[in-house]
């Protein structure tokens, strides 16, 4: 694999490849000694222009796990906040000849510039409001896990479609194994276009409509450093797309509440939700390092 910029541009094969290698390392997380040694002397880094726990973390710890060295490069602590333009930065780092290069930025097709300007394999760990392939990936395997397959599954993603590159990946992913997916969360940030994404993608704004009988249930963020203006009154949201215990009732018995994190109690759901047997939030995070292991494998292994 030459990198991995989007869920587009991966089929069901590839995507079922990754799937099944991640699988193979889960067992590894529980080993008291944890590291192989298939990226023995490969390099790579980690460049962030936005914040993140989770993924910059994961990334990180897969990295090591399977070898490799990990190094950090975060924008607020770089020469970006001397002025080095974003060509400068990357011509920099290229000559640094690390294998590969993890890539967060707000700037949607930031790491596609960038692929297309370095000869060195690019991972996308979120641009913009875009895609966040390897988070997809990692919900895939979650409800794997759980729930057993991913045919046909039926899905609610409720909250802040419009500025999601969480929601846009999934849908994208799921869709590709027949997903049935309704969106849902105030109009502005749910609009029609979201719909067109993929086959098989409905809206829905009522958020018991559209849980009613799903597998799964995906919530997502307010991405208020995406938003100019407040579309709603920050209260507002809770009353009508907050999840909360008696809504999951209305799911499949055995439905998984999953959240990309940072959660934010009392905002997107309840503490009871969140800590509930339905959640599978923290397995997701888990989950990640099983997942970009596979993909670091792939795209640098020999
Ligand atoms: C998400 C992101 O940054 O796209 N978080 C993550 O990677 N786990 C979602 C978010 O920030 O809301």
């Amino acid at each position: 694999m030459p990198g991995l910029l989007g869920i587009a541009d991966l089929d069901r094969t590839e995507i079922e490849a990754i799937l099944a290698r991640a699988k193979d390392f889960q067992p590894l997380q529980n080993q008291s000694f944890k590291r192989l040694d298939v990226l023995r002397g490969k390099l790579m880094v980690n460049l962030f222009f936005e914040a993140s726990t989770r993924t910059r973390i994961s990334f990180e710890i897969a990295a090591k796990r399977l070898g490799a060295d990990a190094v950090q490069i975060s924008a607020a602590g770089s020469s970006v906040s001397k002025g080095e333009s974003l060509v400068d930065t990357l011509n920099t780092l290229g000559a640094m000849r690390p294998d590969a290069i993890v890539m967060r930025h707000a700037a949607s097709g930031a790491p596609h510039f960038l692929a297309r300007h370095l000869p060195i394999p690019i991972i996308n760990a979120g641009d913009g409001t875009h895609e966040h392939p390897t988070q997809a990936l990692l919900d895939a395997r979650t409800i794997l896990d759980r729930v057993g397959t991913l045919e046909g599954l039926r899905v609610a993603i409720i909250g802040d479609i419009a500025h999601s590159r969480v929601a846009r990946s999934n849908i994208l992913l799921l869709s590709k194994f027949g997903a049935e997916i309704v969106l849902c969360g105030p109009a502005p940030l749910c609009p029609p276009t979201m719909a067109k994404i993929a086959g098989g993608v409905s809206i829905a704004h009522d958020i018991r409509e559209a849980i009613r009988d799903v597998d799964v249930i995906m919530m997502l963020r307010v991405q208020l450093e995406r938003q100019n203006e407040r579309p709603f009154p920050a209260g507002e949201y809770f009353r009508f797309y907050g999840l909360r215990l008696d809504h999951i009732a209305l799911a499949k018995p055995d439905v998984i509440v999953m959240h990309p994190g940072p959660i934010n109690r009392g905002r997107e759901l309840t503490s009871e939700v969140a800590d509930s047997q339905r959640s599978v939030i923290l397995n997701q995070v888990e989950n990640g390092i099983a997942v970009r292991m596979a993909v670091l494998e792939r795209i640098i292994g020999e």
